[in-house]
């Protein structure tokens, strides 16, 4: 499975990085809006990092004003995904771009046949977003199993892209659902690491470790 980050700070992408487990990143407006920065350097500076595909949301809400952000963006680096709401114009355009080599990422995805559509226009990635159905007592890892399950059913090559993760239990379970890629925020891919039994242990270890004779 792959692991992107849910971010568009430069920092936190760095750091992820250095991990050695990133595959690439996702932003929506909200996150570049958290920088401060200005839209199109933020991007900039996040293509000149990561080498991974880096999605890039468009804000227009009509065919054309979508393929013409995209278009640009697209223009930036041969890693950059444009994101696309799933509404009907959105549907529209991600047909479009896909028909000319433009890889989309369609976004706030929030049910399975949202999910097939997109899949039929040719999306190279949904974003089911599972923490926002959890936060409405809807459990958002069913519509993950949907998902995969019907893209299996059919041969999509459309990639199911966790995203909206709150915690690894959603990470975990996306794996073992089979999902492509789960996108996380930093806080997230922290959580995936850390144990008590490994602190623990290692901290037995190295007070033993004390106690050896060295030489
Ligand atoms: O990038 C889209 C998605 O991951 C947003 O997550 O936490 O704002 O629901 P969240």
């Amino acid at each position: 499975m792959q692991i992107f980050i849910d971010t568009a700070d430069i920092d936190e992408i760095k750091e992820a990085q250095s991990l050695g487990v990133l595959d690439g990143v996702t932003t929506n407006p909200s996150l570049v809006a958290k920088t401060g920065k200005p839209f199109e350097a933020c991007i900039k500076e996040i293509l000149e990092v990561v080498p991974g595909p880096v999605s890039v949301e468009v804000v227009a809400t009509d065919h054309d004003g979508m393929v013409a952000e995209a278009k640009t963006f697209a223009s930036w680096a041969d890693n950059v995904v444009v994101k696309v709401p799933i509404i009907r114009e959105g549907l529209k355009a991600i047909k479009t771009l896909s028909d000319e080599g433009i890889k989309v990422n369609v976004t706030l995805c929030f049910s399975p046949m949202q999910a097939l559509l997109a899949a039929k226009a040719g999306a190279a990635y949904i974003s089911p977003f599972v923490g926002r159905l959890d936060d409405i007592s809807t459990d958002g890892m069913e519509l993950i199993q949907q998902v995969v399950d019907i893209y299996g059913n059919y041969a999509y090559d459309t990639e199911v892209l966790v995203a909206s993760v709150r915690n690894p239990l959603h990470v975990v379970a996306s794996a073992l659902m089979g999902a492509d890629v789960c996108t996380l925020p930093l806080k997230v891919i922290d959580q995936l690491l850390k144990h008590p039994l490994t602190d623990k242990g290692l901290e037995a270890f190295l007070a033993d470790w004390e106690k050896v004779e060295k030489g």
